[in-house]
């Protein structure tokens, strides 16, 4: 099985109004409500391409009883952590008349001691061989080591670990070598402190990291993404597509990823799907991912070369 982990989701709710009049009731013409969260969406690409997932992370209140009947009606299996505290939400107003947009969101909540004890216990019961999808970074509160330990206790029952990350957790996460990362572009420079831009730049700067950790991809954006692995590096190149919005991207590519190895076991083929995924999803609106028919079109078309 594959787990995802979301510390903390979100509520995304977006209304529209003709217009905003202020110190008057405002009539919504529409209203969406959607969870976000980084992981969701890994979990999202793996039900799109036909396979299954169970979301960790913390829920709690009223907002995190409704995120998780909204996963559940998008297929999503959730095991979240329950807490006292109310899950982060937001609101989007868009007013249709001058198209603007004004987004509200609440504060983070905070953890109690009792409440990541309780987190750690759901991933202590983790079974053998499964892989696990650790995506963004660590709410205040929690140390900054959190996803170190987590990788450090899972690699001990054979778990496969992905971590895709920033700043401080990322670089303590990648020193406890879990099986894959995937910073873009800029997140390796900050790991690596360096200023690559180019394929074999990167390639370069990315390489010393291959002797802890399995596989290494690191996204480039419109240009794709470039595969490290101890059998080789190749670098995938997407067809160029109309993009409208490429929020998402990145953990789509994951989710295409882990899916295609956990089936297959080939990295090549894990990272042509990945690389087919975040393209597939650029193509949509901001919210929406990927669909498995532009992914099928666009998985035929992506070039892997070696270097
Ligand atoms: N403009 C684009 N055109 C075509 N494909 C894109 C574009 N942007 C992203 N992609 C695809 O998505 C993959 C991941 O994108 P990117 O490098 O932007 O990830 P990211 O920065 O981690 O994104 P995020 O964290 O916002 O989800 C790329 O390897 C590529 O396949
Ligand atoms: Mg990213």
């Amino acid at each position: 099985m594959i787990y995802t982990v979301t510390l903390d989701p979100m509520l995304d709710r977006v209304v529209f109004v003709e217009e905003l009049v202020y110190d008057d009731v405002n009539c919504i013409t529409e209203d969406h409500k959607r969870p976000a969260g980084k992981g969701i969406d890994v979990s999202r690409v793996i039900r799109e391409l036909g396979g299954e997932s169970v979301l960790l992370g913390f829920a709690g209140g009223y907002v995190g009883s409704e995120l998780t009947d909204l996963l559940a009606a998008e297929g999503i299996d959730t095991d979240f952590t329950r807490i006292r505290d109310e899950s982060r939400s937001s609101i989007t107003i868009f007013q249709r008349k001058n198209k603007t947009q004004t987004l509200l969101c609440t504060r983070q909540p905070v953890l109690d001691r009792s409440e990541i004890d309780a987190f750690c216990a759901k991933t202590d019961a983790i079974p053998h061989g499964s892989s696990v999808v650790i995506s963004g970074n660590i709410p205040p509160g929690m140390e900054g080591g959190f996803f170190a330990d987590l990788i450090t206790s899972l690699k001990k029952r054979d778990i496969k670990v992905c971590l895709d990350s920033d700043h401080e957790a990322f670089k303590l996460g990648v020193a406890a070598g879990p099986y894959m990362i995937k910073p873009n572009v800029f997140e390796l420079n900050r790991l690596a402190g360096s200023q690559a831009s180019q394929p074999e730049d990167i390639g370069k700067f990315a390489q010393p990291y291959l002797e802890n950790i399995e596989f290494i991809i690191v996204s480039l954006g419109a240009r794709g993404a470039i595969g490290l692995s101890k059998e080789g590096s190749y670098y995938a190149k997407p067809p160029r597509v109309n993009v409208r919005n490429s929020s998402g991207a990145g953990d789509s590519l994951l989710g295409g990823f882990i899916s295609t190895m956990a089936r297959t076991g080939s990295f090549i083929e894990s990272l042509k799907m990945g690389v087919a995924c975040g393209t597939a999803t650029t193509l949509d609106v901001s919210g929406t991912i990927c669909r498995k028919k532009d992914i099928d079109t666009i998985e035929k078309e992506v070039i892997i070369e070696k270097f």
